[in-house]
């Protein structure tokens, strides 16, 4: 079984890859780093051609509302496009659990994502979790003022991206689900203490300051709307354990 992975070089995309690879599928590598731009689309039909299912994992690291919806509205777009015309039956989508009610800045890009596949009839699967691991990371590579690490006030239960893409591939594999249910991590942490414990992991003493962003955005990301409702299904991996494995 063929399965494309759309964004396969990004913080979940490499691990869906191998996760595909592990499920004894062949896995399809699109990225602009592998020569195919999502956003223009050229070329996509071709790369789809004999695949069973497009696992999307593609990202824009904007987080400007107007550049987050174009991103993921026009991938979205060109990969069911795409999708129809080479004959894939399965697309396999991932946004992030209370996007769709925060619906700001890169949120909104996500609610966008996750209304046009609702508008589609069948032939997609759509898994909400919450933050990766790596989100940690990703706040350090944006967030450094000066010899300050800035990040933004926040509650969140990260997920492991490995344990995210073991359930993308189980769901490709399958027939099209529609909403799945969603998927948290183990326990709820503060995103300021999990830079900290990054930074000091990578020997890095940088200051940590932690700041409300302004308007809906950060109002969302601090009243505990991308937290996931009592019964979510978790994941087991810790920000803990994943810090250890990322040092051995
Ligand atoms: N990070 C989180 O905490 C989190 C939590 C829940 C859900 N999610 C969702 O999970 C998905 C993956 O997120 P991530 O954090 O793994 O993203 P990421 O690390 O930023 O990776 C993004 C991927 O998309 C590719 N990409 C970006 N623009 C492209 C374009 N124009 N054409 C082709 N490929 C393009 C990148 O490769 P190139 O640069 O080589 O093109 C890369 O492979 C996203 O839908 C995100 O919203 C993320």
């Amino acid at each position: 079984m063929k399965i494309v992975v759309a964004g396969a070089t990004g913080a979940l995309g490499r691990h869906v890859v191998a996760a595909v690879r592990d499920a004894g599928c062949e896995p399809v590598p699109l990225s602009r780093s592998t020569g195919t731009d999502l956003v223009t689309g050229a070329g996509l039909v071709e790369a789809l051609q004999g695949a069973s299912a497009v696992i999307d994992a593609s990202a824009t690291s904007s987080t400007s509302t107007s550049a987050s919806v174009d991103f993921f509205t026009t991938v979205t777009d060109n990969l069911l496009t795409a999708e129809r015309a080479a004959g894939v039956p399965h697309h396999v989508a991932i946004s992030i659990i209370g996007a769709a009610q925060v619906r700001a800045n890169y949120y909104a890009g996500k609610a966008a994502q996750e209304d046009l596949l609702r508008e589609r009839d069948g032939g997609w699967s759509l898994l909400r979790t919450t933050q990766f691991h790596d989100f940690a990371q990703q706040l350090i590579g944006h967030g450094a003022v000066g010899p300050l690490q800035v990040v933004p006030t926040m509650r969140s239960q990260p997920i492991a991206t490995s344990e995210v893409a073991s359930e993308l591939v189980a769901i490709a594999t399958g027939a099209p689900q529609g909403v799945v249910p969603d998927l948290a991590g183990p326990r709820e942490e503060n995103m300021a203490d999990l830079v900290r414990r990054l930074l000091a992991s990578e020997g890095r003493r940088r200051p940590v300051l932690q700041i409300p962003l302004p308007g809906a955005w950060g109002r969302g990301m601090r009243d505990g709307s991308l937290l996931p409702t009592p019964g979510t299904r978790r994941g087991e991996m810790t920000f803990a354990q994943w810090l250890a494995l990322r040092q051995s």
